[in-house]
Protein backbone atom coordinates (compact mmCIF):
# COMPACT_ATOMS: atom_id res chain seq x y z
CA UNK A 1 0.00 0.00 0.00
CA UNK A 2 1.36 3.09 -1.30
CA UNK A 3 1.27 5.74 1.85
CA UNK A 4 1.17 9.78 0.62
CA UNK A 5 3.45 11.78 2.47
CA UNK A 6 0.67 14.01 4.25
CA UNK A 7 -1.32 10.82 4.77
CA UNK A 8 1.92 9.75 7.07
CA UNK A 9 2.49 12.90 8.92
CA UNK A 10 -0.88 13.69 10.04
CA UNK A 11 -1.21 11.84 13.12
CA UNK A 12 -3.42 13.64 15.33
CA UNK A 13 -7.27 13.30 14.80
CA UNK A 14 -8.20 14.80 18.06
CA UNK A 15 -11.51 16.42 16.34
CA UNK A 16 -13.26 13.19 15.44
CA UNK A 17 -14.26 12.39 19.77
CA UNK A 18 -13.61 15.74 20.77
CA UNK A 19 -16.13 17.11 23.52
CA UNK A 20 -16.04 20.83 22.38
CA UNK A 21 -17.48 23.81 25.01
CA UNK A 22 -18.83 26.81 23.20
CA UNK A 23 -17.99 29.84 24.42
CA UNK A 24 -20.07 33.08 23.60
CA UNK A 25 -17.55 35.49 24.58
CA UNK A 26 -20.52 38.12 25.01
CA UNK A 27 -22.01 36.27 28.14
CA UNK A 28 -19.05 34.03 29.67
CA UNK A 29 -17.34 35.99 31.68
CA UNK A 30 -16.81 39.67 32.69
CA UNK A 31 -13.50 40.65 33.65
CA UNK A 32 -13.55 44.80 33.75
CA UNK A 33 -16.92 45.29 34.88
CA UNK A 34 -18.71 46.33 31.80
CA UNK A 35 -20.80 44.01 31.54
CA UNK A 36 -19.47 42.49 28.52
CA UNK A 37 -17.73 39.76 28.47
CA UNK A 38 -14.28 39.54 27.78
CA UNK A 39 -10.97 37.47 27.04
CA UNK A 40 -9.23 38.14 30.19
CA UNK A 41 -12.63 36.65 31.71
CA UNK A 42 -12.08 33.57 30.02
CA UNK A 43 -8.94 33.40 30.72
CA UNK A 44 -9.55 33.16 34.49
CA UNK A 45 -11.88 30.64 33.88
CA UNK A 46 -9.84 28.14 31.82
CA UNK A 47 -9.24 25.71 34.92
CA UNK A 48 -13.51 25.51 35.43
CA UNK A 49 -13.13 24.23 31.84
CA UNK A 50 -10.67 21.76 32.82
CA UNK A 51 -12.58 20.77 35.69
CA UNK A 52 -15.35 20.04 33.77
CA UNK A 53 -13.29 18.09 31.70
CA UNK A 54 -13.98 19.06 27.63
CA UNK A 55 -10.98 18.69 25.14
CA UNK A 56 -11.80 22.02 23.97
CA UNK A 57 -13.24 25.83 22.86
CA UNK A 58 -15.24 27.16 20.14
CA UNK A 59 -15.51 30.52 20.45
CA UNK A 60 -18.33 32.51 18.59
CA UNK A 61 -17.29 35.82 16.58
CA UNK A 62 -15.07 38.07 18.51
CA UNK A 63 -13.93 40.30 16.02
CA UNK A 64 -14.58 44.01 15.80
CA UNK A 65 -17.94 44.41 15.15
CA UNK A 66 -20.89 47.18 15.56
CA UNK A 67 -22.82 44.29 16.59
CA UNK A 68 -26.20 44.50 14.36
CA UNK A 69 -25.85 40.91 14.45
CA UNK A 70 -23.68 40.27 17.83
CA UNK A 71 -20.60 39.75 16.06
CA UNK A 72 -21.79 37.96 12.81
CA UNK A 73 -21.42 41.09 10.88
CA UNK A 74 -17.68 41.67 11.03
CA UNK A 75 -15.46 45.01 9.84
CA UNK A 76 -11.83 43.39 10.93
CA UNK A 77 -11.37 39.68 10.68
CA UNK A 78 -8.03 39.70 11.82
CA UNK A 79 -8.37 41.88 15.31
CA UNK A 80 -10.28 41.53 18.45
CA UNK A 81 -13.34 43.77 18.98
CA UNK A 82 -12.74 45.83 22.37
CA UNK A 83 -15.55 45.23 24.19
CA UNK A 84 -13.36 41.46 24.53
CA UNK A 85 -10.06 43.08 24.80
CA UNK A 86 -6.85 43.04 22.64
CA UNK A 87 -5.34 40.81 20.33
CA UNK A 88 -2.46 40.31 23.11
CA UNK A 89 -5.29 39.53 25.15
CA UNK A 90 -6.48 36.91 22.85
CA UNK A 91 -2.90 35.43 22.62
CA UNK A 92 -2.88 35.20 26.12
CA UNK A 93 -5.53 33.21 26.31
CA UNK A 94 -4.48 31.12 23.71
CA UNK A 95 -1.75 30.08 25.71
CA UNK A 96 -3.35 29.45 28.29
CA UNK A 97 -5.95 27.45 26.61
CA UNK A 98 -3.44 25.52 25.31
CA UNK A 99 -1.18 25.17 28.87
CA UNK A 100 -4.43 23.33 29.76
CA UNK A 101 -4.77 20.81 26.76
CA UNK A 102 -7.52 22.80 25.54
CA UNK A 103 -7.66 23.29 21.48
CA UNK A 104 -9.36 26.43 20.48
CA UNK A 105 -11.69 26.44 17.55
CA UNK A 106 -12.62 30.09 15.53
CA UNK A 107 -15.60 30.96 13.79
CA UNK A 108 -15.17 32.18 10.10
CA UNK A 109 -18.18 34.09 8.73
CA UNK A 110 -17.29 34.29 5.41
CA UNK A 111 -21.14 34.16 3.45
CA UNK A 112 -20.96 38.21 4.16
CA UNK A 113 -19.15 41.20 6.17
CA UNK A 114 -20.40 44.21 7.99
CA UNK A 115 -22.06 47.80 6.22
CA UNK A 116 -18.92 49.21 8.36
CA UNK A 117 -15.90 46.59 6.83
CA UNK A 118 -13.84 48.96 4.80
CA UNK A 119 -14.47 46.82 1.55
CA UNK A 120 -18.11 47.28 1.48
CA UNK A 121 -17.52 51.48 2.46
CA UNK A 122 -15.47 51.23 -0.34
CA UNK A 123 -18.41 49.80 -2.46
CA UNK A 124 -20.45 51.93 -1.58
CA UNK A 125 -18.24 55.40 -2.77
CA UNK A 126 -17.36 53.48 -5.96
CA UNK A 127 -19.66 54.03 -8.91
CA UNK A 128 -21.73 51.15 -10.33
CA UNK A 129 -20.11 48.31 -12.12
CA UNK A 130 -16.62 49.67 -10.74
CA UNK A 131 -14.14 46.47 -9.48
CA UNK A 132 -15.54 48.08 -5.72
CA UNK A 133 -18.88 47.23 -6.23
CA UNK A 134 -18.11 43.32 -7.50
CA UNK A 135 -17.07 42.64 -4.46
CA UNK A 136 -20.55 42.53 -3.26
CA UNK A 137 -23.71 41.51 -5.10
CA UNK A 138 -24.68 45.18 -6.40
CA UNK A 139 -27.53 44.91 -8.78
CA UNK A 140 -30.07 47.93 -10.09
CA UNK A 141 -33.58 47.41 -9.38
CA UNK A 142 -36.38 46.11 -11.60
CA UNK A 143 -39.51 48.14 -12.42
CA UNK A 144 -39.48 51.67 -14.39
CA UNK A 145 -37.45 53.47 -11.82
CA UNK A 146 -35.21 50.49 -10.54
CA UNK A 147 -37.55 51.28 -7.45
CA UNK A 148 -38.45 47.50 -7.23
CA UNK A 149 -35.84 44.92 -5.68
CA UNK A 150 -33.95 43.08 -7.84
CA UNK A 151 -35.35 39.57 -7.19
CA UNK A 152 -37.86 37.88 -4.55
CA UNK A 153 -35.44 36.75 -2.66
CA UNK A 154 -36.12 37.07 1.67
CA UNK A 155 -33.70 37.97 4.35
CA UNK A 156 -33.38 35.36 6.71
CA UNK A 157 -33.79 37.73 9.37
CA UNK A 158 -37.05 39.50 7.91
CA UNK A 159 -37.72 41.53 5.23
CA UNK A 160 -36.37 41.64 1.76
CA UNK A 161 -32.85 40.61 1.21
CA UNK A 162 -32.13 43.41 -1.05
CA UNK A 163 -31.40 47.31 -0.02
CA UNK A 164 -30.72 50.02 -1.87
CA UNK A 165 -28.33 52.43 -1.92
CA UNK A 166 -28.25 56.29 -2.62
CA UNK A 167 -27.43 55.97 -6.11
CA UNK A 168 -30.49 53.41 -6.77
CA UNK A 169 -28.43 49.95 -6.65
CA UNK A 170 -29.65 47.22 -4.54
CA UNK A 171 -27.17 45.02 -2.53
CA UNK A 172 -27.93 41.71 -1.21
CA UNK A 173 -27.76 40.59 2.24
CA UNK A 174 -29.31 36.77 2.94
CA UNK A 175 -29.25 38.17 6.65
CA UNK A 176 -29.59 41.81 8.16
CA UNK A 177 -29.32 44.62 6.20
CA UNK A 178 -25.95 45.13 7.76
CA UNK A 179 -24.53 41.66 6.60
CA UNK A 180 -23.82 42.55 2.56
CA UNK A 181 -23.18 39.45 0.93
CA UNK A 182 -19.40 38.60 -0.72
CA UNK A 183 -19.35 38.12 -4.11
CA UNK A 184 -17.57 34.91 -4.19
CA UNK A 185 -17.43 34.97 -8.08
CA UNK A 186 -15.05 37.55 -7.71
CA UNK A 187 -11.46 35.87 -7.03
CA UNK A 188 -10.86 38.42 -4.60
CA UNK A 189 -12.94 37.00 -2.37
CA UNK A 190 -11.45 33.70 -1.95
CA UNK A 191 -8.16 35.29 -1.69
CA UNK A 192 -8.92 37.70 1.33
CA UNK A 193 -10.03 34.70 3.35
CA UNK A 194 -7.48 32.57 2.44
CA UNK A 195 -5.19 34.93 3.92
CA UNK A 196 -7.49 35.56 7.27
CA UNK A 197 -7.35 31.73 7.39
CA UNK A 198 -3.74 31.79 7.44
CA UNK A 199 -3.21 34.53 10.13
CA UNK A 200 -5.05 32.77 12.65
CA UNK A 201 -3.24 29.57 11.51
CA UNK A 202 0.12 31.31 12.01
CA UNK A 203 -1.03 32.54 15.54
CA UNK A 204 -2.19 28.72 16.80
CA UNK A 205 -5.44 28.55 16.50
CA UNK A 206 -6.77 24.66 16.15
CA UNK A 207 -9.52 24.71 13.96
CA UNK A 208 -12.46 26.55 12.09
CA UNK A 209 -16.06 26.74 12.60
CA UNK A 210 -17.68 28.17 9.29
CA UNK A 211 -21.04 30.24 9.76
CA UNK A 212 -23.24 29.75 6.93
CA UNK A 213 -21.33 27.07 5.00
CA UNK A 214 -23.57 26.32 2.48
CA UNK A 215 -23.55 30.05 1.30
CA UNK A 216 -21.00 32.00 -0.36
CA UNK A 217 -22.16 31.62 -3.77
CA UNK A 218 -25.66 32.33 -5.56
CA UNK A 219 -26.97 31.36 -8.19
CA UNK A 220 -25.19 33.24 -11.13
CA UNK A 221 -27.84 35.01 -12.01
CA UNK A 222 -29.81 36.08 -9.15
CA UNK A 223 -33.54 34.35 -11.01
CA UNK A 224 -36.14 35.09 -8.95
CA UNK A 225 -36.74 31.90 -6.50
CA UNK A 226 -39.89 29.70 -6.75
CA UNK A 227 -40.58 31.28 -3.19
CA UNK A 228 -42.96 29.72 -1.22
CA UNK A 229 -42.04 31.99 1.54
CA UNK A 230 -42.86 35.08 -0.17
CA UNK A 231 -45.45 36.07 1.74
CA UNK A 232 -43.52 35.62 5.23
CA UNK A 233 -41.43 37.88 6.53
CA UNK A 234 -37.96 35.45 6.89
CA UNK A 235 -36.17 34.37 4.13
CA UNK A 236 -36.08 30.15 2.82
CA UNK A 237 -33.18 28.63 4.03
CA UNK A 238 -33.94 26.06 1.69
CA UNK A 239 -34.15 27.95 -1.16
CA UNK A 240 -31.90 26.48 -3.91
CA UNK A 241 -30.75 29.49 -6.01
CA UNK A 242 -29.41 31.55 -2.89
CA UNK A 243 -27.34 28.68 -0.89
CA UNK A 244 -25.51 25.03 -1.73
CA UNK A 245 -24.20 26.12 -4.92
CA UNK A 246 -21.91 23.94 -6.60
CA UNK A 247 -18.84 26.34 -6.52
CA UNK A 248 -18.63 26.20 -3.13
CA UNK A 249 -16.97 23.12 -2.44
CA UNK A 250 -14.02 24.02 -4.72
CA UNK A 251 -13.57 26.96 -1.91
CA UNK A 252 -13.26 23.91 0.62
CA UNK A 253 -11.18 21.63 -1.21
CA UNK A 254 -8.58 24.83 -1.18
CA UNK A 255 -8.97 25.36 2.69
CA UNK A 256 -8.85 21.94 3.49
CA UNK A 257 -5.04 21.87 1.48
CA UNK A 258 -4.29 25.03 2.98
CA UNK A 259 -5.11 23.26 6.90
CA UNK A 260 -3.38 20.46 6.30
CA UNK A 261 -0.10 22.18 5.30
CA UNK A 262 -0.43 22.99 8.97
CA UNK A 263 -1.19 19.63 10.29
CA UNK A 264 1.82 18.54 8.38
CA UNK A 265 4.11 20.67 10.47
CA UNK A 266 3.45 18.84 13.93
CA UNK A 267 1.26 15.79 13.17
CA UNK A 268 -2.34 17.50 14.44
CA UNK A 269 -5.39 18.05 12.31
CA UNK A 270 -6.90 22.07 11.94
CA UNK A 271 -10.35 20.65 11.65
CA UNK A 272 -13.11 22.26 9.31
CA UNK A 273 -16.18 21.83 11.17
CA UNK A 274 -19.53 23.65 9.10
CA UNK A 275 -22.70 24.88 10.12
CA UNK A 276 -24.69 24.02 7.16
CA UNK A 277 -28.29 24.66 8.04
CA UNK A 278 -31.99 24.45 6.35
CA UNK A 279 -30.74 21.95 3.57
CA UNK A 280 -31.46 18.37 5.49
CA UNK A 281 -29.05 16.54 7.33
CA UNK A 282 -28.74 14.28 3.86
CA UNK A 283 -26.78 17.22 2.77
CA UNK A 284 -23.97 16.84 4.89
CA UNK A 285 -22.13 14.22 3.10
CA UNK A 286 -21.88 16.48 0.14
CA UNK A 287 -20.04 18.81 1.79
CA UNK A 288 -17.57 16.36 4.63
CA UNK A 289 -14.40 14.36 3.41
CA UNK A 290 -11.24 13.73 3.17
CA UNK A 291 -10.71 16.70 0.84
CA UNK A 292 -13.05 18.55 2.23
CA UNK A 293 -14.99 19.52 5.50
CA UNK A 294 -13.85 17.52 8.77
CA UNK A 295 -17.45 18.06 9.79
CA UNK A 296 -20.30 19.52 10.05
CA UNK A 297 -22.68 19.96 12.74
CA UNK A 298 -25.46 16.93 13.06
CA UNK A 299 -28.59 19.39 13.80
CA UNK A 300 -31.21 16.67 13.22
CA UNK A 301 -30.61 15.08 16.48
CA UNK A 302 -30.97 18.69 18.05
CA UNK A 303 -34.38 19.02 16.13
CA UNK A 304 -35.98 16.46 16.75
CA UNK A 305 -38.66 16.10 19.57
CA UNK A 306 -38.23 14.04 23.14
CA UNK A 307 -39.73 10.74 20.45
CA UNK A 308 -38.06 7.54 20.75
CA UNK A 309 -38.72 6.68 17.32
CA UNK A 310 -38.08 10.29 15.88
CA UNK A 311 -34.40 9.94 18.41
CA UNK A 312 -33.53 6.37 17.03
CA UNK A 313 -34.24 7.91 13.39
CA UNK A 314 -31.68 10.77 13.66
CA UNK A 315 -29.18 8.75 15.50
CA UNK A 316 -29.26 6.19 12.57
CA UNK A 317 -28.96 8.86 10.09
CA UNK A 318 -26.06 10.55 11.71
CA UNK A 319 -24.43 6.98 11.60
CA UNK A 320 -24.98 6.22 8.59
CA UNK A 321 -23.59 9.48 7.96
CA UNK A 322 -20.36 9.02 9.33
CA UNK A 323 -20.21 5.71 7.51
CA UNK A 324 -20.40 7.51 4.09
CA UNK A 325 -18.19 9.94 4.97
CA UNK A 326 -15.58 8.55 7.37
CA UNK A 327 -16.10 11.52 9.41
CA UNK A 328 -17.68 10.86 12.55
CA UNK A 329 -20.65 12.46 13.92
CA UNK A 330 -20.69 15.92 15.36
CA UNK A 331 -23.94 15.33 17.94
CA UNK A 332 -25.02 19.16 19.24
CA UNK A 333 -27.69 19.57 21.52
CA UNK A 334 -28.14 23.41 21.99
CA UNK A 335 -26.06 26.21 20.38
CA UNK A 336 -26.66 30.31 20.61
CA UNK A 337 -28.86 30.43 17.58
CA UNK A 338 -31.61 27.57 19.39
CA UNK A 339 -34.08 27.30 22.13
CA UNK A 340 -32.01 25.38 25.29
CA UNK A 341 -32.96 21.89 25.43
CA UNK A 342 -34.28 22.30 29.19
CA UNK A 343 -37.11 24.69 27.39
CA UNK A 344 -37.42 22.90 23.94
CA UNK A 345 -38.24 19.67 25.89
CA UNK A 346 -40.40 21.06 28.32
CA UNK A 347 -42.48 22.59 25.63
CA UNK A 348 -41.69 26.05 26.41
CA UNK A 349 -40.69 28.92 24.20
CA UNK A 350 -39.64 32.67 24.04
CA UNK A 351 -42.40 35.58 24.81
CA UNK A 352 -44.47 32.17 25.60
CA UNK A 353 -43.18 30.31 28.68
CA UNK A 354 -40.67 28.53 30.39
CA UNK A 355 -43.00 25.01 29.79
CA UNK A 356 -42.57 22.09 32.47
CA UNK A 357 -39.73 23.05 33.55
CA UNK A 358 -39.19 19.83 36.00
CA UNK A 359 -39.48 17.40 32.81
CA UNK A 360 -37.41 19.60 30.17
CA UNK A 361 -34.41 19.41 32.85
CA UNK A 362 -34.80 15.50 33.28
CA UNK A 363 -35.07 15.37 29.31
CA UNK A 364 -32.03 17.54 28.66
CA UNK A 365 -29.99 15.78 31.42
CA UNK A 366 -31.24 12.56 29.44
CA UNK A 367 -30.34 13.82 26.15
CA UNK A 368 -27.19 14.96 27.45
CA UNK A 369 -26.09 11.58 28.70
CA UNK A 370 -27.12 9.97 25.35
CA UNK A 371 -25.48 12.06 22.79
CA UNK A 372 -22.28 12.20 25.06
CA UNK A 373 -22.28 8.28 24.83
CA UNK A 374 -22.49 7.85 20.97
CA UNK A 375 -19.65 7.75 18.62
CA UNK A 376 -18.68 11.04 17.47
CA UNK A 377 -17.69 14.36 19.08
CA UNK A 378 -20.31 17.00 21.00
CA UNK A 379 -20.16 20.66 20.98
CA UNK A 380 -21.80 21.66 24.15
CA UNK A 381 -23.33 25.07 24.33
CA UNK A 382 -21.77 27.39 27.67
CA UNK A 383 -24.52 26.96 30.03
CA UNK A 384 -26.06 23.95 28.86
CA UNK A 385 -23.99 21.81 31.37
CA UNK A 386 -26.12 23.74 34.05
CA UNK A 387 -29.10 22.76 32.84
CA UNK A 388 -29.86 26.22 32.09
CA UNK A 389 -33.38 27.29 30.88
CA UNK A 390 -34.27 29.61 28.19
CA UNK A 391 -35.01 33.04 29.45
CA UNK A 392 -38.08 33.53 27.76
CA UNK A 393 -39.53 36.51 29.44
CA UNK A 394 -36.70 38.81 28.55
CA UNK A 395 -38.65 42.40 27.97
CA UNK A 396 -39.17 43.81 24.97
CA UNK A 397 -36.71 46.75 25.17
CA UNK A 398 -33.87 44.71 26.24
CA UNK A 399 -33.61 42.24 23.54
CA UNK A 400 -30.69 42.75 21.11
CA UNK A 401 -31.54 40.21 18.21
CA UNK A 402 -32.21 41.50 14.72
CA UNK A 403 -34.80 39.08 14.60
CA UNK A 404 -37.52 40.60 16.60
CA UNK A 405 -36.80 44.05 15.28
CA UNK A 406 -37.17 42.64 12.02
CA UNK A 407 -39.68 40.80 11.93
CA UNK A 408 -41.62 43.26 13.66
CA UNK A 409 -41.81 41.12 16.98
CA UNK A 410 -43.32 38.22 15.23
CA UNK A 411 -40.58 36.15 15.97
CA UNK A 412 -38.78 36.62 19.47
CA UNK A 413 -35.19 35.84 18.50
CA UNK A 414 -32.25 34.09 20.40
CA UNK A 415 -31.22 35.98 22.84
CA UNK A 416 -33.25 33.85 25.43
CA UNK A 417 -30.23 31.25 25.51
CA UNK A 418 -27.46 34.19 25.21
CA UNK A 419 -27.93 35.54 28.62
CA UNK A 420 -24.66 35.78 30.59
CA UNK A 421 -23.44 32.84 32.68
CA UNK A 422 -24.58 32.84 36.38
CA UNK A 423 -20.90 31.76 38.61
CA UNK A 424 -21.73 32.30 42.11
CA UNK A 425 -23.95 34.25 44.68
CA UNK A 426 -27.98 34.53 45.60
CA UNK A 427 -28.71 37.68 43.08
CA UNK A 428 -27.95 39.15 39.28
CA UNK A 429 -25.21 39.69 38.65
CA UNK A 430 -24.31 35.95 39.88
CA UNK A 431 -20.31 36.44 39.71
CA UNK A 432 -20.54 37.21 36.04
CA UNK A 433 -19.25 40.52 35.98
CA UNK A 434 -17.41 43.17 38.92
CA UNK A 435 -19.63 45.31 37.61
CA UNK A 436 -23.61 45.53 38.60
CA UNK A 437 -25.24 45.65 35.22
CA UNK A 438 -24.86 42.70 32.38
CA UNK A 439 -25.66 43.44 28.53
CA UNK A 440 -28.62 41.53 28.65
CA UNK A 441 -30.89 40.84 32.25
CA UNK A 442 -30.39 37.56 34.35
CA UNK A 443 -33.15 36.58 36.02
CA UNK A 444 -33.34 36.17 39.54
CA UNK A 445 -33.76 32.33 39.15
CA UNK A 446 -30.59 31.65 37.79
CA UNK A 447 -29.44 31.23 41.21
CA UNK A 448 -30.58 27.84 41.26
CA UNK A 449 -28.58 26.98 38.52
CA UNK A 450 -24.90 28.88 38.63
CA UNK A 451 -22.10 26.94 38.87
CA UNK A 452 -21.15 27.68 42.94
CA UNK A 453 -24.86 25.87 43.50
CA UNK A 454 -24.18 23.32 40.96
CA UNK A 455 -20.37 21.81 41.49
CA UNK A 456 -21.84 21.66 45.30
CA UNK A 457 -24.63 19.64 44.64
CA UNK A 458 -23.94 15.64 44.22
CA UNK A 459 -26.64 15.44 41.64
CA UNK A 460 -26.56 18.27 39.47
CA UNK A 461 -26.50 18.68 36.06
CA UNK A 462 -22.76 20.05 36.26
CA UNK A 463 -21.72 16.87 38.14
CA UNK A 464 -23.49 14.83 35.37
CA UNK A 465 -21.85 16.00 33.00
CA UNK A 466 -18.32 16.18 34.71
CA UNK A 467 -19.14 12.48 35.19
CA UNK A 468 -20.06 11.65 31.74
CA UNK A 469 -17.13 13.64 30.03
CA UNK A 470 -14.89 11.40 32.81
CA UNK A 471 -16.15 8.23 32.03
CA UNK A 472 -16.48 8.67 28.07
CA UNK A 473 -12.64 9.77 28.09
CA UNK A 474 -11.94 6.35 30.31
CA UNK A 475 -13.77 3.92 28.20
CA UNK A 476 -14.85 5.73 25.44
CA UNK A 477 -11.17 7.09 23.82
CA UNK A 478 -10.56 5.53 20.52
CA UNK A 479 -13.99 3.07 20.54
CA UNK A 480 -15.80 3.39 17.62
CA UNK A 481 -18.06 0.40 18.22
CA UNK A 482 -21.94 0.96 18.41
CA UNK A 483 -24.31 -2.07 18.62
CA UNK A 484 -28.32 -1.20 19.21
CA UNK A 485 -30.62 -4.15 20.63
CA UNK A 486 -34.00 -4.01 21.37
CA UNK A 487 -35.79 -3.16 24.29
CA UNK A 488 -39.66 -2.21 23.27
CA UNK A 489 -40.22 0.85 20.65
CA UNK A 490 -39.84 3.98 23.71
CA UNK A 491 -36.37 2.53 24.38
CA UNK A 492 -32.87 3.20 22.79
CA UNK A 493 -30.43 0.94 23.99
CA UNK A 494 -27.30 0.27 22.61
CA UNK A 495 -23.26 -1.58 23.21
CA UNK A 496 -20.12 0.17 22.41
CA UNK A 497 -17.98 -2.52 22.43
CA UNK A 498 -18.68 -5.60 25.32
CA UNK A 499 -18.07 -3.08 28.43
CA UNK A 500 -20.20 -0.19 28.28
CA UNK A 501 -24.10 0.00 27.59
CA UNK A 502 -26.22 3.21 27.05
CA UNK A 503 -30.12 2.87 27.83
CA UNK A 504 -32.40 5.61 27.33
CA UNK A 505 -36.18 5.31 28.12
CA UNK A 506 -38.01 7.78 26.25
CA UNK A 507 -41.73 6.51 27.14
CA UNK A 508 -43.90 8.26 30.14
CA UNK A 509 -43.81 4.93 32.06
CA UNK A 510 -41.22 3.00 34.26
CA UNK A 511 -39.57 0.24 32.68
CA UNK A 512 -37.49 -2.14 33.81
CA UNK A 513 -33.90 -2.11 33.77
CA UNK A 514 -32.58 -4.53 30.84
CA UNK A 515 -29.04 -4.75 32.93
CA UNK A 516 -28.65 -6.54 35.82
CA UNK A 517 -26.27 -4.76 37.86
CA UNK A 518 -26.93 -1.04 39.18
CA UNK A 519 -26.16 1.70 36.52
CA UNK A 520 -22.34 3.24 36.39
CA UNK A 521 -24.35 6.72 36.22
CA UNK A 522 -28.10 7.69 35.82
CA UNK A 523 -29.76 11.25 34.58
CA UNK A 524 -32.73 10.18 37.34
CA UNK A 525 -32.09 7.58 40.16
CA UNK A 526 -34.00 3.80 39.50
CA UNK A 527 -36.26 2.89 41.85
CA UNK A 528 -36.67 -0.96 42.62
CA UNK A 529 -34.50 -1.76 39.57
CA UNK A 530 -37.20 0.17 37.38
CA UNK A 531 -35.94 2.98 35.07
CA UNK A 532 -37.83 6.33 35.68
CA UNK A 533 -39.18 7.65 32.08
CA UNK A 534 -37.49 11.14 30.37
CA UNK A 535 -33.95 8.96 31.43
CA UNK A 536 -30.52 7.43 30.71
CA UNK A 537 -28.52 5.60 32.27
CA UNK A 538 -24.56 3.65 31.40
CA UNK A 539 -23.17 0.99 32.63
CA UNK A 540 -19.63 0.03 32.59
CA UNK A 541 -19.21 -3.52 32.84
C1 LIG B 1 -25.30 31.47 11.81
C2 LIG B 1 -24.90 31.96 13.15
O1 LIG B 1 -24.81 30.88 14.05
C3 LIG B 1 -25.93 32.99 13.56
O2 LIG B 1 -25.80 33.37 14.91
C4 LIG B 1 -25.80 34.17 12.63
O3 LIG B 1 -26.82 35.09 12.92
C5 LIG B 1 -25.94 33.73 11.17
N1 LIG B 1 -25.19 32.54 10.86
C6 LIG B 1 -25.45 34.82 10.25
O4 LIG B 1 -24.06 34.96 10.36
CA1 LIG C 1 -15.79 43.20 29.79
Amino acid sequence: MTITASARSITDSWWREAAIYQIYPRSFSDSNGDGIGDFNGIRDRLPYLRDLGVSGIWLNPFYPSPNHDQGYDITDYTDVDPDYGTLEDFKEFLSGAHEFGLRVIIDIVANHCSIEHPLFRKALNAAPGSEARSRFHFQDGRGEHGQLPPNNWRSMFGGSAWSRVDDGQWYLHLFTAEQPDFNWRNPSTAAFFYDVLRFWLDLGVDGFRLDAAQGLFKHPDLPDADNPFEEERVGDAANALAWNQPEVHDVYRNWRKLVDTYAEKDGAERPLVGEITGLGSRYLRDYIGADQLHQGFFFEFMNVNWDGQSMREAIANGLQQARDTASPVTWVLGNHDTVRAATRYAGGAPGVSRGDEELGELRARAAALLILALPGSTYIFQGDELGLPEVTDLPADTLKDPVFRNTNGGRRGRDGCRVPIPWQGAEPPFGFTVGTSTWLPQPEYFSAYSVETERAQRDSTWNLYQKALAIRKEHLAGNTMFRSFDVGSDVIAFDRGEHFTCVVNAGDVPVRSPMGSEPTLTSCPFKDNMMPPNTTAWWVH
